[in-house]
This record gives C-alpha cells, structure tokens and sequence, in this order.
C-alpha cells in the first residue's frame, strides 16, 4: 500500500471533542443546543441512522429529542409539526430524516424548515448560501469531506477536482465548496463520456455514485487524493464504498476507507452544524 489512510472515524473523535467543549461553554451560558430529529415510518436503515444521530448528540452533550411518527402520517401533519419546532427555542436544529413516505412530499418539508434552523443543509436558503458563499449550513456530507482535506494539509489552490455523482446532497454541494476552496472542479455523471479520461487528470477524485467498484486503480493519476462517499454492499453483504480500495490503494496519495472514513464524519458535522446553530442564536457568531 502506497496510500495513506484518511481515518474518518478519528478525525470525528476528535471534532466530536472539540464540540464537547462547545456545548461545554454555551452550557455555562445557560444555552443547551438541542437537535429535533423526526423518522416518519419503520425503514430499518434510517432507523439505525437516527439512532446514531441521537447518540451523538448524547455523546457530546447536547439535548435531543427524537420524534417517530407511523407511516401514515400525513403531509400537512408533518408540518405542522415542523411549524412548531421552527418556533420552538429550545430547538436550534431539525432534521427530517429521508426518504419519507409517498403521501409526503420531502421537498416541500425541507422547504419549510427554517433555514437558521436547516443543520441538514438540504433547503434551497442553504444551497443558495453556499452556492453564492454567504453564511449558512453545509450539507454534513460533503462538509466532512472537506474536513478531511484540511485535516491532511490539502491546499486545494490551484489543483484539478474531479467529482462523480451530482446529487444534491453530496455531488453539487461539494463541487461548490472545492470551488470555494480555488480548486478547479469536474462533474462527472451517468452521461460522462469517458470518466476515466477524466479521473486520470484528477488531483483529487470525490466518489459519490453508489457504483461498487466504479473507480479503479488504472483511473487514478498517482498521488491523488481519493475520497469514497459510496455505501454500497458486496455480494457477501459486507459494507463498500465506490471505489476499488485494494487497487486505488496501490496508486493514491490519501483515501479513505469504508467503512471508517467518511461515513462517520457525516454526524459529526451534524454536531457541528448544530452546534453552530445555538452559538448563532446567542449572538456568538
Ligand atoms: N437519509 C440518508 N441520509 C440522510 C441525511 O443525511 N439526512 C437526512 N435528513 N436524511 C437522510
């Protein structure tokens, strides 16, 4: 292996610290951050994902509540639900957790979030933030990978990004902020032609497909940085990423793995998030 590993899982135990002490001194000032997450229905993977979002919140001292409605739930419940967090003080973060049933329509929850309040980072208020590089909340995906590369010393000034994937909740958002960071960003997509020309000319390569196996080593210039956002499983049901880890390994600079890279630093930044929220709402940034 030539590569060094990007250890997300010890990289959010140290932010997560740091958070600690955060919530410490905002405790000291008579504020408690508090994160409202809501899971609509019984999908047992959004299921494990709020629980460890709770936990976290837990850990790192912050109040929590975590609301679980059936699936029955209707659309103009939710909001009104939602409504009543907005306005709710001791709440500086809400989160609907998706997918959310078909009865419900997810874009117009998100939409009514309020965006001081939008730790997810999925409204438009958010997106338009970060798009046009005012304050607001970064998506905790995405926002992990960039801790990542400034935890390595990565001066993205001048270098080639290449992303894969557009989706709104990783591929758009991190493009942005490596432009935001002065690298020059690729977007490759399901009508790329030839990714691998592409990906060859990357200095730094950011996976977010959901394609196991979808980079390989002959894609990868040697030296680059490579972070995998997949969460895919083998046909043994083991937990992968997008990328060929044990052939990239042999060409990249950095990668991460999965699981234990950026997958653990998606709450973390959650906690960040959230935790920034309630210092804003103090008037403390
Ligand atoms: N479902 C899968 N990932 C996420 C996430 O980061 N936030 C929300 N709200 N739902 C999700």
């Amino acid at each position: 292996m030539t590569a060094q590993l990007i250890d997300g899982k010890a990289l959010s135990q140290k932010l997560r610290q740091e958070v600690s002490g955060r919530v410490k001194a905002l405790k000291a000032g008579g504020i408690v951050p508090g994160l409202a997450v809501i899971l609509v229905g019984e999908d047992p993977a959004s299921q494990v994902y709020v629980r460890n979002k709770v936990r976290a919140c837990e850990e790192t001292g912050m109040y929590s509540v975590l609301e679980k409605w059936p699936d029955t739930l209707t659309e103009a419940e939710l909001l009104a639900r939602v409504q009543e967090l907005n306005e709710d003080k001791n709440i500086h973060g809400i989160l609907v957790q998706l997918p959310l049933p078909r009865q419900i329509d997810a874009t117009k929850v998100i939409e009514s979030i309020a965006p001081e309040k939008d730790v997810d980072g999925f409204h438009v208020a958010s997106a338009g933030a970060l798009m046009t590089g005012l304050p607001g909340f970064w998506p905790c995906t995405p926002y992990g990978c960039m801790k990542m590369l400034e935890h390595i010393g990565y001066d993205l000034k001048g270098k080639h990004a290449v992303v894969i994937g557009r989706s709104n909740i990783v591929g758009k958002p991190v493009a942005m902020m490596l432009l935001q960071q002065n690298a020059t960003v690729t977007i490759c997509h399901s009508a790329t032609k030839n990714l691998k020309d592409m990906t060859l000319q990357a200095d730094v390569i950011v996976a977010a497909v959901g394609k196991r196996k979808l980079l390989t080593a002959d894609m990868v210039k040697p030296g680059a940085v490579v972070l995998d956002v997949g969460m895919n499983r083998t046909e043994e049901g083991k937990l992968c990423g997008d990328v060929d880890f044990d052939g990239v390994k042999e060409v990249a600079g950095w990668i991460t793995p999965v699981p234990g890279g950026v997958g653990p630093m998606t709450i973390t930044m959650l906690m960040v998030n959230t935790c920034e929220s309630a210092e804003r709402s103090a008037g403390q940034r």
